[in-house]
């Protein structure tokens, strides 16, 4: 029934149930009013308007669903939609909506998709840069360096011994930063491999604890996939480290019939207001990319658990 209709016909059922009372109902309305008779027909008139209003709250229940979808809908978490049943114009409005919904979140993936793979090329050009200029003159200066101080006389030895060893920190500073830019070692070794190392060198970074609880017969994945996977537990691990104060975590990857999830899980305080930041959001778009999906929940005890679930196609027989 269109909403004009509606509204109507809640109206006409409750002028027609006064009006029927008014004509068969044994009431007169004296001049002047009597109190008794005032009593009634104020009554009456604090039933009919009560009657009306909750009708129309029930006639206008939809559009007040549709307006605080509208004002809550994330199009980072996808799949929220009204349901819209029956003809009318409001059912025209919430499927328009669905489907404006549908095709914002579509956009938004591939525009998402479109800066992450971009972001990922630019990182890549800068790592490869990095090692192959800066790496490489660092290596150069350090050969240099060695000679110049196997041939030095004692006093200035001491010296470049000194140079030799800030030289050799900044390569290493370097050859880390290139590890983060561009994961190489997914690229040769494989996920498993890569997040081991990234574990590594988080705990000897933060002298925190951690685990690793990785399933043996993980599926071979795609290298977006192994990317997005890495990503998130990068970002999960710097989130640890900056907000959780904890003692340990837990970096697990386990393989279900369809899926691999990744978890981790950290001991600390807890994530309190949920204010998102761009870490989060980049997770969640991140998780988008390869239709995964990404939650963020309390863990067992104290400490927040991120986990990210990501589909692998099934192996065709
Ligand atoms: N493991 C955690 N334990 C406790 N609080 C957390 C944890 N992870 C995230 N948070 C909270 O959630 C907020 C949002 O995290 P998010 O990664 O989105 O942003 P951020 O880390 O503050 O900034 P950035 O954009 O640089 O990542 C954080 O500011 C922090 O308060
Ligand atoms: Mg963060």
């Amino acid at each position: 029934m269109s909403l004009f209709w509606r509204i109507f016909a809640l109206n006409a059922v409750v002028l027609g149930t006064a009006t029927a009372l008014l004509l068969w109902a044994p009431v007169t309305v004296s001049v002047p009013v009597l109190l008794t008779e005032a009593v009634i027909l104020v009554g009456g008139l604090v039933v009919m308007l009560v009657a009306n209003a909750a009708l129309l709250r029930l006639g206008l229940a939809p559009l007040d669903r549709l307006t605080k979808l509208m004002t809550t809908v994330d199009l980072l978490r996808p799949g929220q939609r009204l349901p819209a049943s029956g003809g009318g114009e409001v059912a025209e409005v919430i499927r328009t909506f669905n489907a404006m919904l549908e095709r914002l979140e579509h956009e938004r993936a591939t525009s998402s998709a479109r800066a992450l793979l971009a972001q990922e090329a630019e990182r890549r050009r800068i790592a490869q840069e990095l090692h192959d200029e800066v790496g490489q003159s660092m290596t150069a200066i350090l050969l240099g360096l060695k000679r110049a101080a196997d041939d030095a006389p004692a006093a200035l030895r001491e010296e470049l011994h000194e140079a030799q060893e800030i030289t050799r920190e900044s390569l290493d500073e370097v050859r880390r930063l290139v590890r983060r830019l561009r994961p190489g070692v997914l690229d040769d070794l494989g996920l498993v491999s890569a997040l081991t190392s990234l574990t590594e060198d988080f705990a000897t970074h933060t002298g925190l604890r951690v685990s690793r609880r990785f399933d043996a017969d993980l599926p071979a994945l795609a290298p977006e996939t192994e990317l997005v996977l890495y990503r998130v537990a990068q970002e999960s691990l710097t989130n640890v480290a900056r907000h959780a104060d904890a003692q340990r975590v837990t970096v697990a990857l386990r393989h279900a019939d369809d899926s691999v999830v990744l978890t981790v899980t950290d001991d600390g305080s807890g994530i309190k207001a949920p204010r998102e930041g761009a870490g989060i959001r980049g997770m969640r778009e991140r998780a988008l990319l390869i239709g995964g999906s990404l939650e963020i929940t309390p863990a067992a005890g104290t400490g927040t658990r991120v986990q990210l679930t990501a589909s692998v196609p099934r192996k065709q027989p």
